[in-house]
């Protein structure tokens, strides 16, 4: 573990009564780390290439107010809900058609499923 975000993850599952996975969470740190970080802040309003992705799940698709959509994001009608995102994480340019992620994707089931369960737990 290198960064302080994933420090923080760490300690706060030693202290927790949660029903987390904490490997998943782990690996989420990681993915975040090697795959996202360069485009998405996790802070709420900080845009990089990609809008923020704080509190992402859930949400409603392209409703980062300062953020510029592609068209196809802003037609999607997506809420990202987990099931959407492993869609959308698995194949950005086939789950949105037409969209700006260039990111080739996430193929492994276990990364997509550590990147959303941290994507939830950061934004709790
Ligand atoms: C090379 C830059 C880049 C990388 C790497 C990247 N993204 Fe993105 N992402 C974008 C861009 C640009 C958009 C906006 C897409 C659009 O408007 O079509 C986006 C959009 C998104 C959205 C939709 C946001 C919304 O508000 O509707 C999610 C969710 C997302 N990315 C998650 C991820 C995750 C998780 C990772 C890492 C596994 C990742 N992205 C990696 C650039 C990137």
């Amino acid at each position: 573990m290198t960064t302080p975000l994933a420090t923080v993850v760490l300690s706060f599952l030693m202290i927790s009564s949660f029903n987390l996975h904490a490997a998943d969470l782990k690996a989420g740190a990681k993915v975040y780390n090697d795959a996202c970080i360069e485009c998405h802040s996790l802070k709420e309003g900080k845009n990089r290439k990609g809008p923020s992705i704080y509190g992402i799940v859930g949400r409603k698709a392209a409703t980062v107010a300062d953020y510029d959509y592609s068209e196809a994001m802003k037609k999607s009608n997506i809420v990202w809900s987990e099931q959407k995102l492993e869609e959308y994480l698995l194949a950005p340019e086939k789950s949105v058609p037409g969209g700006k992620m260039k990111f080739e994707g996430l193929s492994d089931p276990e990364k997509r499923q550590g990147i959303i369960q941290y994507l939830k737990f950061v934004s709790e």
